[in-house]
Parts: structure tokens; sequence; C-alpha cells
């Protein structure tokens, strides 16, 4: 069968996504000045949309580029796409950029933001990945200070994935200043005598849609949770490792820096989180 053409929205329009075009002044080209979301879909509806649009609306009010959208706009837009695309599963990848003007660095006046908005099919992990768990390395963390921001700008996450693609790995677990912050793509999370541990809500890391579900899921299965300082001891010695992300959901992460994490398989605490997030999602 082949693949349906993707249909993007670009400013007011649907058209096929080959044919969405932006002037190269496009402010998210010239200087990455724009912000971004992807929420998943599942049977057809969006997961945990509320919160993605708080994350969307939050990370463009710390950039200054006006809202082009409420919520209920948004919302619309977002079942617009779905309703356009024949996947039960998909990803919509929404990003707003401060828009199109003169190279400057200082905000241009009277400059409406540049919407863009596609819908990808989900396509789950192969079991097998689920099985084994994933590689990953440990790295220093190089990006700037406002990491909470959900910023197009990646070039610190991207040369993090590739370092970590580079050595065989599926995905970084990075430090700043010997505490833990996140993967280049994904929130990290470490189990230590059966408590789930992660970074605090700050500046430092982004603040994953899964990190409030999964402070849910962990209360709905009576383990303990703390948000908080994490050690690079705290990370090597872990019984378990796992990321989570939009399009990860939350997965094992089994060898570290090439040594096994616990006994170098997906633990149990794994499986219960990764049970409850299968019924959250098409609760
Ligand atoms: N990334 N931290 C970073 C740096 C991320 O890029 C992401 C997600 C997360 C997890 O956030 P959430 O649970 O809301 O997906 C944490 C997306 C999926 C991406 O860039 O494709």
């Amino acid at each position: 069968m082949s693949t349906p053409e993707q249909i993007a929205y670009l400013n007011g329009e649907f058209l096929p996504l080959s044919q969405a075009r932006v002037p190269v002044l496009d402010r998210g080209f010239i200087f990455g000045d724009g912000i971004y979301e992807v929420v998943p879909v599942y049977g057809g509806r969006p997961f945990r949309l509320p919160e993605h649009l708080a994350r969307l609306t939050r990370s463009l009010a710390k950039t200054g580029i006006q809202n082009p959208r409420d919520d209920a706009g948004w919302t619309s837009l977002v079942s617009e796409l779905i309703a356009r695309h024949p996947w039960s599963d998909q990803f919509i990848y929404i990003q707003v950029t401060r828009g199109v003007a003169k190279r400057d660095h200082a905000f241009p006046k009277g400059v409406a933001p540049t919407v863009f908005a596609m819908s990808s099919e989900f396509v789950a992990l192969p079991s097998a990945l689920r099985e084994t768990g994933v590689a990953a390395i440990t790295l220093p963390d190089e990006r700037w200070l406002h990491c909470d921001i959900k910023s197009i700008s990646l070039l610190g996450n991207v040369l993090a994935r590739q370092a970590a693609v580079e050595a065989g790995a599926f995905e970084c677990v990075m430090f700043r200043d010997g505490y833990m912050t996140e993967g280049s793509a994904s929130n990290i999370w470490v189990v230590r005598n059966g408590t789930v541990l992660g970074a605090p809500r700050d500046h430092l890391v982004l603040e994953g849609i899964r990190v409030g579900l999964i402070e849910e899921l962990c209360a709905g299965a009576s383990l303990p949770l703390e948000l908080r300082r994490i050690t690079r001891e705290e990370v090597g010695s872990a019984d378990e490792l796992l990321l989570s992300s939009a399009t990860r959901e939350v997965l094992p992460i089994t060898s570290l820096d090439g040594r096994p994490v616990g006994d170098g398989r997906p633990g149990p605490v794994y499986a219960k989180l990764y049970a409850a997030y299968q019924a959250a999602k098409r609760g």
C-alpha cells in the first residue's frame, strides 16, 4: 500500500507537505527563532493535548512570540490535521516562528508569526527494542540555559544525539555540573531501591509532558517518585534507567557507556510503567 501524502498546515492553508514553502528570511530558518510541540495521537484522539498546549503557550510567552491562536483554535487545528490523515495513531508536529523579516537579531515589529503543522504516522518501536532495552552514553550537557523552552534551536541536542549514534547508542544521558539533566530528545529516569528519580523541573531540562504523566502513573502504581538533583554516581549504579518522550513513550536503557544497567535487562519498574502507559493512552 502506498503511503498517503501528508497534509501540512501553513499560515491558514492546508496543502500537501511537499508543496509547503516558507521564505528564506523566516526567522526560524535564519535564527532558529521559534518553538515547537510534538503531540501523540492514539485512536484518532490527541493524548494530553491540554498539557501540550499549556507548554506551547509557555514557550511562546518565554520567547516573546505572540500566540497566534487560543487553546480552542489550536485544538481545532489539531483535530482537522488528524482528520485529514488515515492513521489511527499519529504525531502532530506544531512549529511557530517569529515570522519573516529583514535579517536583524532584535524582534521585528508588526510581523505575524509563521505557523506550521503536520502529521506523521506513529509507528510503534520494534518490540525487540522493548525486550532488550537500548544503549545510551553519558555526555556533558553543552546546551544553553533555557532548556525549559521547547525551542527549535536544537543544535546542542542534534550534536549530542549524533555523538550517541556514532557510539552505537540510541540516546545520551547528559550531565551539567555533575548532575543529570536529560537526553537529547527525552527525559531520563533513574530507578534506585524501588524509587523513581527524575531531574527537577527547572531551566536545565524540558519539562516533558510525560514527566507529569509518569508522576501520575507512579502514584497509581504506588511507586515512590522524587524529582531532585541526581549525581553521576547515582546514575552509574542505578537498578534501572528509563527514558520518556512523546515518540518513545517509556523505554528501558539497559546499557550505559558499554556497561549493563542493573542486570542488563528491562526491569520491573519499567514493566509496570509501560503497562500503565499503555492503559492511560487507550483510556
Ligand atoms: N522531544 N527533553 C527533550 C530535550 C526533548 O526534546 C523531549 C521531547 C523531551 C520529552 O518531552 P515529551 O514527554 O513532552 O515528549 C524531553 C520531542 C519528542 C522531539 O523533539 O521530537
